[in-house]
């Protein structure tokens, strides 16, 4: 049988995390005296929790020692990991597990490829862990995305040639670091900012199982 790697961002893709995210920078920029709006939080898509402090801090003309951009980063994960626990599966984004079943029926591997540290247990209080052959994350890179580093060990751990590849992506810089890797980018979001993705749609509801197939056969 055919075997492809598809591999799925998390925040934005699998479950829309944003809007916590949004929260909890919001309350920690509060508490240094910078404002943030829904704009900067679109920028931070896709962006580690170390460079979203620093873009911030930016944005707010700060500079601070390293042991506060410790504990400020400390305190924004404790603020957003207090979301996270109410999460549950209701939260999955549309059609998403109708896509991984139509995946999993056709025996083709699946890998998490998100920047995110917490990854598994976000997807333990959703209920898919289990769906995913390979979970790789934040705590598994040194370099963030667009640098492709996390989807080549997605590769890696899934045992598929690069070309053979396909990404699921609502960042920019998540369809960057895919092309870069010689991937199918799949841009999931609005075409005017994924425009450099291979494919794009505004979210899972759109995509039928006969391109899934088409992927498969390519
Ligand atoms: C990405 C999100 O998936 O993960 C970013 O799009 C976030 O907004 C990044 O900053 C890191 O996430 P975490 O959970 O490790 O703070
Ligand atoms: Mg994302």
């Amino acid at each position: 049988m055919n075997k492809k790697g598809f591999i799925f961002d998390l925040d934005g893709v699998i479950v829309d995390t944003a809007k916590y995210h949004f929260l909890a920078w919001k309350e920690l920029a509060k508490s240094i005296d910078i404002d943030f709006t829904h704009e900067q939080n679109e920028q931070l898509k896709g962006v580690s929790r170390v460079k979203s402090l620093e873009k911030i801090l930016a944005w707010g003309n700060k500079t601070i020692s390293e042991t506060q951009f410790k504990a400020l980063m400390l305190k924004k994960n404790e603020e957003y990991l207090s979301y996270i626990a109410k999460m549950d599966d209701k939260e999955i984004l549309p059609d998403v597990p109708k896509i991984l079943n139509y995946l999993i029926q056709k025996e083709q591997p699946i890998s998490l490829g998100s920047a995110s540290k917490n990854a598994r247990p976000i997807l333990e209080k959703v209920n898919l862990l289990s769906k995913f052959n390979a979970i790789v994350d934040g705590n598994d890179v040194s370099n963030a995305k667009p640098d492709p580093e996390v989807f080549l060990i997605a590769a890696k751990h899934l045992n598929i040639k690069l070309e053979n590849c396909i990404v699921f992506e609502d960042s920019v810089a998540g369809v960057q670091a895919a092309n870069t890797a010689n991937m199918i980018s799949i841009g999931i979001g609005k075409k005017e900012v994924l425009h450099e993705a291979d494919y794009i749609f505004s979210d899972f509801t759109e995509i039928e199982n006969s391109f899934i197939q088409e992927l498969i056969n390519r």
